[in-house]
């Protein structure tokens, strides 16, 4: 059952019922300032940091769902409705919302009113707009009253939800003309205010909470709408809110708009005020100016329109496949750059309190979208590279706002290394710009350690390569990939990391996914020394990766899969004897696309056993059979009840990897089958069952041991969208960045006879037409640029503003 449909042309997926499975979310902002927003305008907004600056309140895990947000009540007549229907689910005659590349709009009808809510926040300013339309399409006059809502948080989301005995006492607003200002704590310590205005004076307003809802009351029903209006009230402690009263007559046929903004502003120390105790707010005051009229609202809404064409030119595909065209040119590639920006710290499963940025995350985030924004792809880079450590292990998590490794967590996890290889080899292969190995880097943000970014990449691969266990296979640590995986730490009580609890450094297990990926990454840095003119340490290197690939063969492979791992006792995980999870689908990911036993007949068993044991028909459950009992040994894998999460879970990101390994294989038809199975715009007839987005990956998808099969969770942000981007721009389109220009070696089902890609790459643009006359899987039989015959299938590096039309025949 759907719940709306995409709009392509607009880029916009369009929600047709407020009610649906999950509230379904966009993202606002791209830069510094941040807005969360369902399709009934919940949500919350943050400034860089979502634990820190929290500038909105969101209560998580809350009934009813979805209550805080940027709420917009409407009373006409006796009724009082919501154009996005929460919080007081008023039924509505219309709805609709509209979520596009960085904006959300919400349109509301009842009774003759229509009331439209857009949502967005400009490029290059830290602010939320809101501009509110109303039109009168009823046949009388109508004076109706609109109170736009909004709570405060006081900043640190964490210490807001917990710390009542203080945060009762601290808050403060101040009230000057059609502006609320929230100043809690700017007395003291913070130099930073938020404010909510509007671009035309309100007849009342609210600052404290209960006057507004009532001390009893509820969004869903606030006093002051229903009943008196705002009371004026200024709010000393408790919660502080943004709340105005607007009275507006409309005749039959007028329409009125308004625009609402939530800015977020520093001032410096000397310049924190205008009187005493009274903000200076100078800076705010140009904020408002900036956006005072619809003219400046539409300029900033267009710019952002522009910011999206120059970011989705990149990489276009017409293939007359409606859904995959819309995954590959909109969806897939916006869900990386939210990822890019948010990591995995603020969603509706992520609290925006948890996690930092983590290692192995962000490098991998990093290969879905160093093509749009490589300048910002290298930043990150260092920033990753300064938390490694002088052996080359690395801190599984930093901080965004400090860059700083995170210590509670500390390192361990012992495939991180490697990820930082397999993100510059991206850069490095996108861009062409070899000067990144030469900046000097620090070694655990100590400044006294720093070192090119070449040798960080040398002790990623030194440090697995001098960390192996009995079967000559890499040292898994605390957990690799999996962080679920944990060989090492037995632990017996409630509340302990499953991660960081025990012997993490033990000597003896072991794990075949790494060494799947250091054959497949100690290759790739094998071609950067060789490129470098290294070609002894690229040949070392090569004899490391190769009795790695023997050891893989040896004692990684099972008969008829490769092996997960070896336990802190030397058994195997993932094998036939195991009583359960005999198989996993990792290893057979990466070491198939690592290119092991592609030639002596593994890798194809391998993939056999994948579709014959794991795959279901919402995609590849991770393992089976699922766990049934906790087993110290493993660890938080056999926590999960079966079928969920990493206990035989489809847990999405690694599903591609699939994808990629059946291409490796020349398996074209196989690879798109399983391409789709997980792809959201192929699900969305299924949302009922699926709930999540339609437009964007989740983490997860319940498994078949599981009762609710087929549901996922964890939408947005999650490598799912780096790694499909990946398996299907690069692996089945075939369009591949190669450090010495680009690649066309598609792998496709017999379907596509014929598609373009038009790739700008490296300053020029290639537009690329792949004929595919026979429904070849695999191999290029011809490449014309420009008319001219190439020799291979490696496209040239172009002067920076040419254009090249390339030819390709398969078959
Ligand atoms: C983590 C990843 C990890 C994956 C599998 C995700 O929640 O962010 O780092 O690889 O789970 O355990």
């Amino acid at each position: 059952m759907q719940y709306g449909f995409f709009d392509d042309a607009r880029r916009e997926y369009v929600i047709t019922t407020p009610r649906t499975p999950l509230p379904w979310i966009n993202y606002l902002g791209s830069e510094s300032f941040f807005a969360l927003c369902s399709n009934t305008a919940g949500g919350y907004a943050f400034y860089r940091d979502a634990r820190l600056r929290r500038l909105t309140r969101y209560r998580y895990n809350n009934a009813p769902l979805d209550q805080e947000g940027f709420h917009l009540y409407i009373r006409d007549g006796g009724c009082v409705w919501n154009p996005g229907w929460q919080p007081v689910q008023t039924e509505l005659d219309a709805y609709s919302c509209r979520h596009g590349l960085g904006y959300t709009v919400i349109r509301g009808e009842k009774n003759g009113l229509a009331v439209t809510q857009e949502l967005f926040v400009p490029q290059g300013d830290d602010c939320l707009l809101m501009r509110v339309s109303l039109r009168n399409d009823s046949g009388a006059v109508k004076t109706t009253d609109l109170f736009p809502y909004l709570e405060f948080c006081l900043w640190d989301a964490m210490d807001d939800g917990s710390n009542f005995q203080r945060n009762y006492s601290i808050g403060e607003v101040e009230i000057d003309g059609a502006a609320i200002y929230h100043k809690t704590e700017y007395r003291e310590r913070r130099d930073h205010y938020a404010v909510f205005w509007s671009n035309r004076k309100p007849l009342a307003f609210d600052t404290a909470r209960e006057a507004f809802l009532g001390l009893y009351g509820s969004p869903a029903r606030p006093e002051a709408v229903f009943g008196a209006g705002c009371t004026g009230s200024v709010a000393h402690g408790w919660q502080p809110i943004a709340a105005q009263q607007h009275r507006l007559t409309l005749a039959p046929g007028a329409e009125e708009r308004l625009i609402f903004g939530l800015g977020y502003l520093e001032n410096a120390r000397e310049e924190k005020w205008e009187a005493p105790g009274v903000i200076n707010k100078q800076k705010a005051r140009a904020m408002l100016a900036r956006y005072a009229d619809n003219a400046a609202f539409d300029a900033a809404l267009a710019a952002l329109g522009q910011h999206w064409e120059t970011l989705l030119g990149v990489y276009r595909l017409r293939s007359g496949e409606e859904k995959l065209d819309r995954m590959v040119n909109i969806w897939n590639q916006y869900q990386c750059m939210v990822t890019f920006n948010m990591s995995r710290s603020a969603s509706y499963f992520e609290s925006g309190m948890g996690r930092g940025m983590g290692f192995r995350d962000s490098c991998q985030d990093l290969l879905g979208f160093v093509h749009m924004i490589p300048e910002r792809a290298r930043e990150r880079i260092l920033d990753i590279a300064a938390t490694q450590f002088p052996d080359g292990s690395a801190y599984h998590q930093y901080q965004p706002l400090t860059k700083k490794g995170n210590l509670a967590v500390g390192s361990g996890f012992n495939d991180d290394p490697l990820w930082l290889i397999a993100g510059t080899d991206a850069y490095l292969r996108e861009t062409g710009d070899w000067s990144i190995l030469d900046e000097i880097v620090d070694f655990d943000n100590d400044p006294t350690l720093a070192q090119p970014l070449l040798e960080h990449l040398r002790r990623s691969f030194g440090f697995t390569r001098t960390h192996l266990g009995p079967h000559g296979l890499p040292l898994i640590g605390r957990a690799d990939w999996n962080d679920c995986l944990n060989l090492n730490c037995f632990s017996e009580h409630p509340g302990e990391s499953f991660q960081i609890t025990g012997p993490s450094e033990g000597p003896v297990a072991e794990s075949v996914f790494i060494a799947g990926m250091f054959v497949k990454y100690g290759r790739a840095w094998a071609d950067i020394c060789r490129h470098l003119g290294l070609a002894d340490e690229a040949a070392e290197a090569e004899r490391a990766v190769a009795a790695m690939e023997k050891a893989v063969l040896a004692a990684g492979w099972d008969g008829a899969w490769f092996r997960r791992a070896y336990d802190a006792f030397g058994r195997v995980v993932g094998g036939r004897e195991c009583e359960e999870g005999q198989i996993f689908i990792e290893p057979q990911g990466m070491c198939v696309m690592a290119g092991i036993g592609k030639e002596s007949g593994e890798a194809a068993l391998a993939l056999q056993s994948v579709e014959d044991r794991l795959e279901t028909k919402y995609g590849i459950v991770l393992l089976q059979p699922a766990y049934t009992r906790y087993r110290l040994e493993l660890g938080e894998i056999s926590s999960y009840p079966p079928g969920y999460k990493e206990n035989a879970g489809i847990f999405c990101h690694n599903n591609p990897w699939i994808v990629c390994a059946e291409t490796e294989l020349g398996h074209g038809e196989r690879a798109f089958a399983l391409y789709r199975r997980t792809a959201p715009a192929y699900l969305e007839d299924i949302s009922e069952i699926h709930r999540t987005e339609p437009y964007v990956y989740s983490q997860m998808i319940a498994g078949k041991d599981a009762p609710s099969f087929g549901e996922a969770k964890n939408s947005w942000l999650t490598g799912t969208a780096a790694w499909t981007f990946l398996s299907i721009s690069q692996a089945i389109l075939g369009i591949k960045p190669t450090l010495d220009g680009l690649q066309v070696d598609p792998c496709v089902p017999s379907f596509l006879r014929r598609f373009t890609v038009t790739r700008r790459y490296r300053g020029a643009e290639y537009e690329i037409t792949v004929e595919n006359p026979d429904g070849a899987e695999h191999g290029v039989s011809e490449i014309r640029l420009d008319g001219r015959a190439l020799s291979g299938n490696i496209l040239p590096v172009l002067e920076k503003g040419a254009r090249a039309q390339v030819q390709v025949r398969m078959g």
